[in-house]
């Protein structure tokens, strides 16, 4: 396996995983995944940047080996373990290597790894080194995805490695992104996924980083973006550019009552010009219906009632779309029961950190009659008066 090369001095040495299918045994990632780590050449020095998941050390090494790359720095932008795994054989191979990471990266790093702490050097923020004809600048940058990030740039390339931040889940070969026909959607899911619980810490990234011109971006997962402004572009719509005047209903039913209802909620919505994604849980995997809350204004929450309270598919969407923190408006619990229980205490607690204005639930005993659907009716009615301040159309170029 050879190192690729990608710009003067500027070489790939990662692995695809196509196979993978979940991160974190959580996100599901239907197309794979990339585990991206660079070398950069400069007259004076050599740099790897990030490394590889553990059980592809070997794949990092034979990438090294054909360029005859043997590093004088290791750059750690990031310490969890899918870049951060094989340092402690690649200081090993190295013994002259340095490596660098924030104070933070330094405590992260030797929390979870077993590394030579003499040899690491933290760099602060803003903090240069020279490799000749090159020069890497370190630009702190917390929570992307964890507290210790940092960014890396080479000066004289206007090339930003910036590690998770700007990735995609996309295991491909063609290493530019705009040759790679489904990457902006993979980054729209990741960033839902990944990062969108961090959007205001990203905010503040996005605006620094206008002071430093990127050639080329090069995330640490999937393609690399040849045409930066494509993926800034994005990134600024999802973090400040909705919500718009969109629907996400996820919902899971068991004898087709809540399914019923969730039809006739779409129906009505779409008659109101609202737009409407609905998921059902049970079959669409939960990055999708992250990727659709990124810009939606409402949330509906559809279950039935079991076991005295909400179905767990939907218990298990709710807190995970909770905890992911996309920037939705108002809430909505829907579903039928047959006796009681708690499903709309229960959905709208677990999205409570989304500071929603909770609208009131219809909740169905058997199966929806007139007076059911009229409420939902009514709940649309709600809706598109909320709405009525959003634009339909997505502002982003994905
Ligand atoms: Fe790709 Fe936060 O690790």
């Amino acid at each position: 396996m050879q190192a690729r090369p990608l710009g003067d001095g500027f070489f790939w040495v990662g692995a695809q995983d196509p196979d993978r299918r979940l991160f974190d045994n959580l996100i599901p990632l239907p197309h794979g995944t990339s585990y991206n780590a660079w070398v950069v050449r400069g007259s004076e020095g050599t740099v790897l940047v990030d490394a590889v998941e553990p059980h592809f050390g070997p794949v990092l090494f034979e990438r090294l080996a054909s360029i005859g790359a043997e590093p004088d720095f290791v750059v750690s932008n990031h310490a969890e373990q899918d870049h951060s795994g094989t340092l402690p054989e690649v200081m090993a191979r190295f013994p002259r290597a340095r490596l660098l990471t924030t104070p933070k990266g330094r405590d992260l790093l030797t929390l979870h790894l077993d590394l030579p702490v003499d040899r690491i050097r933290t760099v602060e923020d803003g903090e240069t080194i020279s490799l000749g004809n090159r020069t890497l600048e370190f630009l702190h940058a917390p929570w992307v995805h964890w507290p210790e990030t940092m960014l890396t740039y080479v000066r004289e390339l206007g090339l930003l490695l910036p590690c998770d931040l700007f990735g995609s889940h996309l295991s491909t070969d063609q290493p530019w992104a705009s040759r790679s026909g489904l990457v902006m959607e993979d980054a729209r899911r990741y960033f839902a996924t990944i990062m969108m619980p961090f959007t205001a810490q990203i905010r503040k990234h996005l605006a620094r980083l206008e002071a430093w011109p990127c050639q080329v971006i090069a995330p640490s997962h999937g393609p690399v973006w040849d045409h930066p402004e494509d993926i800034l572009e994005a990134y600024r719509y999802w973090v400040d550019g909705g919500p718009r005047n969109k629907v996400v209903i996820a919902w899971v039913s068991m004898h087709g009552s809540t399914q019923r209802m969730v039809e006739h909620l779409v129906d009505r919505l779409l008659a109101r010009d609202v737009d409407v994604e609905a998921f059902n849980l049970s079959a669409a995997d939960l990055g999708r219906v992250a990727a659709a809350t990124v810009d939606a204004a409402t949330l509906v929450l559809g279950t039935p009632t079991v076991l005295g309270g909400a179905h767990p598919t939907a218990l298990h969407a709710a807190m995970v779309l909770g905890a992911l923190k996309p920037r939705i408006r108002h809430v909505a619990v829907i579903g039928s029961y047959a006796w009681g229980g708690r499903s709309t205490d229960q959905l709208a607690g677990l999205v409570s950190g989304l500071k929603a204005e909770v609208l009131d639930p219809v909740q169905v005993r058997g199966i929806p009659r007139s007076e059911d659907l009229a409420a939902l009716d009514a709940l649309a009615e709600t809706i598109a008066r909320r709405h009525a301040d959003l634009t339909l159309t997505p502002k982003e170029n994905a």
